[in-house]
């Protein structure tokens, strides 16, 4: 099966088109000093080659623990997997001697108006974004990751998410629908804009970033449950006034398909896309571009159900930029009020920092950084 890069300047999992399941792992390094942080990096640099590689594991005498779980068989396949790893500000505290390193945006992320921010549900000093075709392949490679770095790497917090397969299966070309029912990063570039994707992403030379940074960018996680009961009782005109476009073509209010753009010059009263509608709160080209935009890669999460029998499910949010004030944090205080905010409550996730790519083998994630 499909296999994606490991090696490169930038990591897999970002401009990757979206696979159709997803695990959001934050963990608390259990390392106290440099050496063993690094000898992290290592071990985690390892796994992540091998699974996202794939091969057969070795056998090992029966009267030891197996060296692989063994889930998804004797022989691992890619699966398209990708591991991108990234580390909260926590981790440039006094433990390891890198707080002269942290990238200059990196910082804990605090409550917007509408937040209920939990904390058993937010930060981290380590994420992890597995994404593959399927779940037991996300499943497999934690247990993997976990099972090495006993000692090193603690579980905090983790939510599973999926996409539609048939959304996954066309490579980008199918926008997804997210559970309120609408197609979600309509407004993403495609991997193939690499002048727009390189201004938006990546950190580059050329700020005043510490010089480690270069080809890593940040990443924002934003864990959004949906009340759905009540959103299934809203009037559909209603629904597609708060976000601005047609439920089920995509298209802007007023015009015809997915891709049209919104001239909202020429809707200053907002006729057409109410001027609260949440696409044009958010629309980062108002305020510049491509500096200020954000590449999207949500996903839906369901999990169990409330003792009230209401549905516990709603939105991973994830998204990168080369500049978190401009990309997220400024595009969420615009949105702050918004009419979408009765049926939404984000309750936990983080900012973290996408480590650059690992050039090639011998070299590890992080290591500009140690
Ligand atoms: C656009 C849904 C949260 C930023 C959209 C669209 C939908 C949507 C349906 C229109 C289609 C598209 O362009 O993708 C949601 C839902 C959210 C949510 C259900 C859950 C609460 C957020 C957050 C941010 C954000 C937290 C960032 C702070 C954007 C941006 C656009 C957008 C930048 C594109 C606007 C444009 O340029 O036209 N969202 N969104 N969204 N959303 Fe969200």
């Amino acid at each position: 099966s499909a296999s994606q890069p490991f090696y490169g300047a930038h990591q897999s999992g970002i401009t990757t088109a979206q696979q159709a399941n997803v695990a959001l792992v934050a963990f608390d390094v259990l390392a106290t000093d440099k050496p063993a942080l690094q000898t992290m990096l290592q071990t985690l640099t390892q796994r992540c080659e091998f699974l996202m590689q794939g091969g057969v594991v070795k056998a090992r005498d029966a009267q030891y623990p197996p060296l692989d779980s063994g889930m998804v068989g004797p022989m691992i396949h890619p699966d398209n997997l990708t591991i991108t790893v990234s580390v909260g500000a926590s981790l440039f505290d006094q433990r390891f001697g890198l707080s002269h390193l942290k990238p200059h945006q990196l910082q804990t992320m605090t409550r917007f108006a509408n937040d209920g921010l939990q904390s058993q549900w937010c930060h981290g000093d380590l994420m992890l974004q597995i994404c593959a075709n399927s779940p037991d392949t996300t499943l497999h490679a934690l247990r993997d990751i976990i099972k090495h770095t006993p000692g090193s790497l603690a579980v905090r917090w983790r939510r599973d998410g999926f996409i539609s397969p048939h959304a996954a299966a066309s490579q980008g070309k199918r926008t997804p629908i997210n559970l309120l029912g609408f197609r979600d990063g309509t407004v993403n570039p495609n991997a193939s804009q690499h002048d727009v994707l390189k201004q938006m992403l990546w950190l580059s030379s050329d700020t005043a970033e510490p010089a480690w940074t270069v080809g890593g960018s940040y990443q924002v996680i934003r864990l959004i449950r949906f009340y759905v009961e009540h959103w299934d009782r809203t009037p559909l005109q209603e629904q597609q006034a708060i976000f601005g476009r047609d439920r089920d073509t995509g298209a802007p209010l007023g015009m015809k398909h997915e891709h049209d753009s919104p001239d909202y010059a020429s809707d200053p009263h907002g006729k057409h896309i109410p001027l609260d509608a949440h696409m044009r709160l958010a629309n980062p080209r108002t305020q510049g571009y491509p500096e200020f935009l954000l590449l999207r890669r949500g996903y839906s999460y369901s999990y169990t159900t409330s003792p009230s029998g209401q549905l516990d499910v709603g939105l991973l949010f994830i998204g990168y930029q080369a500049n978190l004030q401009r990309g997220f944090i400024d595009t969420q205080n615009r949105l702050n009020g918004e009419p979408l905010e009765e049926y939404i409550k984000p309750f936990g996730g983080g900012y973290f920092f996408t480590l650059p790519g690992v050039m090639g083998k011998g070299n590890y994630l992080g290591q500009s950084l140690i």
